[in-house]
């Protein structure tokens, strides 16, 4: 299962100081897309990492809670890890490969304030990953809305950033708030190079609502004067009710309803993803 050498780990954080945008929907689609494809003759492989205190990737991979903290994100980001990542595996009856590190709001919550007098209080995650490589193909780390010391770890510990938001007004402002403090926060890291952002992807788009449709003309031209270098706008994913269905089935759309339009929506965001790779 491991990597060829010549591609190092994508590690993809979801990031988005709005609740609500769609950041554990992408997560957990972008995870499916990656599973179903291969790298040669083998399929690829996936790990989700919680770094919300929500903890909503349990829920949306259809797995229940641990029971016990070391067995869940504050584990990994505490001093004792000892490289035995409390992984479980999702939609494994599909034959994919998607482990999840899950989150307890209480015990991670207690580990970010921890993290604030710890010397390596932002590496803590690069540092799990560098000290005991996870053999997956791609990382994806879900993020929480509050851009505090776990968005700090994230940060530090990603390759990419993938930025989902809604086609709201308040959007606008937000994502600027959300790059200055990535750039503010990747100069302090001292990060070489800053992580890319590989794009913007706007979520729960309505198209016979005129706000949508103006901001979505409007966000390529706001993305290039961002200084984001290579960044895309990603196509929109569309607004439907079948993701709240899915997601409370533990499904994403693509295993709940296969046919679903808003399926490919992914599409674009998983190619560039599987590039970074080479999986088809
Ligand atoms: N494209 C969409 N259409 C309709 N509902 C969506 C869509 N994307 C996400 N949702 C729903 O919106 C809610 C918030 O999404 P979620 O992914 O949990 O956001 P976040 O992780 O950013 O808080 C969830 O109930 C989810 O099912
Ligand atoms: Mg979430």
């Amino acid at each position: 299962m491991s990597n060829p050498s010549y591609y190092t780990q994508p590690r993809i954080a979801i990031v988005s100081n709005a609740g609500g945008s769609g950041k554990t929907t992408l997560a957990t689609h972008l995870a499916y897309e990656i599973a179903k494809r291969k790298i040669g003759s083998r399929p690829c492989s996936v790990a989700l990492i919680d770094l919300d205190p929500q903890g909503s990737l349990s829920l949306f991979c259809g797995i229940e809670k641990p029971s016990e903290p070391e067995a869940s994100t504050s584990g990994v980001l505490s001093d004792s890890f000892s490289g035995s990542w409390p992984l479980v595996s999702c939609w494994s009856e599909k034959q994919l490969k998607v482990d999840v590190c899950q989150s307890l709001q209480q015990p991670l919550l207690k580990r970010a304030d921890e993290l604030v007098s710890h010397p390596r209080g932002p590496y803590m995650l690069a540092d799990k990953f560098n000290d005991y490589p996870l053999p997956h193909d791609v990382v994806i780390l879900d993020c929480p809305a509050t851009l505090g010391r776990l968005n700090l770890v994230a940060l530090g510990a990603c390759t990419h950033v993938i930025i989902p938001i809604q086609l709201e007004p308040k959007s606008a402002s937000g994502a600027a708030e959300l790059l200055e403090f990535y750039f503010i926060e990747c100069r302090r890291l001292r990060l070489d190079p800053y992580p890319p952002v590989l794009g913007i992807v706007p979520n729960q788009y309505r198209a016979n609502q005129a706000i949508h449709k103006n901001i979505l003309e409007q966000l390529p031209g706001v993305i290039k004067n961002l200084n984001l270098g290579s960044a895309s706008c990603y196509p929109p994913i569309r607004f439907s009710y079948e993701f709240s269905n899915a997601s409370a089935l533990g499904l994403p759309l693509q295993l709940y309803r296969k046919n679903h339009p808003a399926c490919n929506d992914f599409a674009k965001i998983a190619v560039d993803v599987a590039k970074l790779i080479g999986a088809k």
